[in-house]
């Protein structure tokens, strides 16, 4: 079982031995899920301007426990109650949302959530009149092209992998770029990471940014498009940022690198890199002029 930790909101996440992280912001795993991805990515306004007969369609990457999705799910059908969904859930194993299910933390949702969401678990499929969902199982470095070949496109990404420094391996422009071919013109991807690594990544695969708000924290999250329509350019603090070492990207080039072997990697590139040490940036927006 994994290790149980309840965050500042009262919601429960896991912890990962594997990892060494928890799955959520230990100020709150549920207000995350709807601050840092479903509120950017505009799922309200989606569901309220959704033609009659069009489903909305999410990709959530790192399904983990499914906070995420069904945050979405409870945002779409608060406006819309009838409107179709369709969700893609990538997840590395079926044990983490089976754990869920089974310490009742889908109990934050309603049954007409927390149910389909429970079989989709157990199941690895949900069809019912206004859900279809599958889980894809395995690593995601596999599973996205294929899910990317099925023809797959979503109006909403939830980008979230423990932390660049421990999964880097679904943070690089290789994966992102399998990321940005599953997103509509106007789709958005949302993620919790302000690393000038994962922008750059997100830049190189053609994507506009903006900041999402700070929840929980003093850094912001990141909130990608193809349209920049709605989206505030990034502060000159945070375009500066991505002229420094920071910015070098993980790498992965066929992806299927351990995390050592890319972590060492951005090492080496980062240390023959002309750029600007992230450090003297830092002093310098610390002590602006
Ligand atoms: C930060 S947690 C995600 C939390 C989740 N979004 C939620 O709301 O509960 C990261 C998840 O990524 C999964 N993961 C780690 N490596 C992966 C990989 N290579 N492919 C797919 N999923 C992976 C982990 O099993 C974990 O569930």
């Amino acid at each position: 079982m994994l290790p149980l930790q309840v965050t500042a909101d009262g919601s429960y996440t896991f912890f990962s031995p594997e990892f060494g992280e928890c799955f959520h912001s230990q100020s709150g795993a549920q207000q995350e899920a709807v601050q840092k991805f479903v509120e950017p990515c505009q799922l309200s306004q989606r569901a309220h301007d959704l033609p009659s007969g069009a489903t909305i369609c999410l990709l959530d990457i790192c399904y983990g426990l499914g906070y995420n999705s069904a945050a979405a799910l409870a945002a779409i059908w608060a406006v819309k109650p009838r409107a179709r969904v369709a969700i893609a859930a990538l997840e590395l194993t079926a044990t983490v949302p089976q754990q869920a299910v089974e310490q009742g933390l889908l109990a934050l949702w309603p049954p007409a959530i927390a149910r389909p969401l429970s079989d989709l678990a157990r199941d690895r499929a949900v069809e019912t009149e206004h859900l279809h969902a599958q889980l894809w199982l395995g690593d995601a470095r596999q599973t996205l092209p294929q899910l990317q070949a099925s023809g797959f496109r979503a109006d909403a990404i939830f980008l979230d992998p423990f932390s660049p420094p421990r999964c880097p391996a679904l943070w690089t422009p290789e994966f992102l770029g399998w990321a940005a071919r599953c997103l509509r013109p106007t789709g958005r991807l949302a993620t919790y990471s302000c690393a000038g690594a994962v922008r750059t990544a997100l830049l190189t695969a053609g994507l506009h940014l903006s900041e999402t708000p700070a929840v929980g924290r003093r850094a912001p999250g990141t909130v990608a498009s193809f349209d920049a329509t709605g989206l505030p350019p990034l502060s000159p603090r945070s375009q500066e940022h991505l002229q420094t070492r920071a910015a070098v990207p993980y790498r992965d080039p066929d992806l299927c690198d351990s995390a050592a072997e890319i972590v060492a990697r951005r090492r080496a590139e980062q240390a023959a890199s002309n750029l600007e040490p992230t450090t003297r940036w830092k002093r310098r927006w610390a002590n602006p002029q």
